[in-house]
């Protein structure tokens, strides 16, 4: 069979990344470009500055990658690129560029949900069993998406508020952490004691997710201690936040799991890098006998390499040429 050969662009947020994927599951080159240094100086990512970034960075990364593959773009099968969800002007600087180069080199161009992405990280370096779960854990979203084939998407859960990775960073500059708060917080957690009394976020029976109380609850409690004139020890509060956070996603991650009777539990999204998350849900899923894909830790952030993957399997599946592509702010990932 011939090889097929995909040119994929991610911009959703403040990655500028372009990649070559082959047959769908060869990474052939990667470059990511991350302003995270940048947003850093503001508490969080800016989307304006975002959007010049990439307009800045993407013609040098996907020259990058073309130049170091020693293919030429007329070579490239198609160009995949996110469409959303994510910053409006973010996701234009992407969409514009791949429409530019499927004009020319008359490519077929497809549009990628971002999500689709997450979950299909999981399939670079291993095969799906259907059905499967997806547990999308990331700084714009906290979903279960349930899956029967590939590239047939339903949602079954989500969260009604702020996303995990968020809270996360929300928690994290409340203590002086900078952006973006999610490792640090992960990696304080293991110095620390469970010490802070911090309610359980929506521990109901549900598939949906709610962090808004928990960040309000750990904003209320460092404000009662200062008034109190006590110092808020990082460690135990990393601690016991996150503690709370793995709680709740492990019991209904459980659920889920037993309720679908699925085969595989795919973990997706920059949160999927968090290590205790990553060893909860490792016993979980060895009590429970499902198969458990966890991405490479390069593949949780954002990153083209997952969008060129799902683009194959999605060409596979009736994902079709679009060259009238727009971008999205919000939409669900439903087919
Ligand atoms: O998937 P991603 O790169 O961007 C979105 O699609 O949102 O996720 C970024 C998020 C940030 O909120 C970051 O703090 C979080 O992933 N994150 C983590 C960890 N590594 C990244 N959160 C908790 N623990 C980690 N180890
Ligand atoms: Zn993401």
């Amino acid at each position: 069979m011939k090889d097929y050969y995909i040119l994929a662009i991610e911009t959703s947020c403040d990655e500028t990344s372009v990649s070559l994927v082959k047959n769908g599951n060869q990474d052939l080159k990667t470059v990511t470009f991350s302003q995270m240094d940048i947003h850093k100086l503001y508490g969080g990512v800016v989307p304006e500055i975002a959007s010049r970034n990439h307009l800045e960075k993407i013609t040098l990364v996907l020259e990058e990658v073309i130049l170091s593959s020693g293919l030429k773009l007329k070579d490239i099968d198609a160009i995949a690129v996110t469409y959303g969800p994510g910053l409006i002007g973010s996701l234009l600087i992407g969409v514009q560029a791949a429409k530019t180069l499927a004009f020319i080199y008359q490519k077929p161009l497809l549009g990628i949900h971002h999500l689709a992405g997450h979950i299909y990280a999981g399939r670079l370096e291993n095969e799906f069993k259907f059905p499967l779960i997806a547990l999308v854990v990331s700084g714009g979203h906290t979903e279960f998406i349930y899956m029967d084939q590939d590239y047939h998407f339903l949602k079954i859960g989500g969260t009604l508020d702020d996303a995990i990775g968020e809270t996360y960073d929300k928690v994290a500059r409340m203590i002086g952490i900078p952006y973006p708060g999610g490792p640090i917080i992960d990696s304080l957690a293991t110095l620390g004691q469970d010490t802070y009394d911090l309610p359980l976020p929506l521990d109901d029976d549900s598939f949906n997710f709610s962090f808004s109380g928990l960040k309000s609850a750990v904003a209320n409690l460092i404000n009662q201690e200062r008034k109190k004139g006590f110092d808020i020890r990082k460690e135990d509060l990393a601690t016991s936040f996150q503690n709370r956070v793995i709680t709740v996603l492990i019991k209904k991650t459980r659920h889920a799991l037993t309720e679908y009777k699925v085969k595989q539990l795919v973990l997706g999204g920059g949160v999927a890098a968090n290590k205790r998350l990553r060893l909860e849900l490792t016993k979980l899923c060895q009590q429970l006998k499902v198969e458990l894909l966890l991405p490479s830790i390069k593949y949780c952030t954002d990153n083209a390499t997952m969008i060129g993957v799902v683009a194959y399997y999605g060409l596979k599946n009736n994902l079709k040429d679009n060259p009238n592509l727009d971008v999205c702010s919000t939409e669900n990932l439903e087919s």
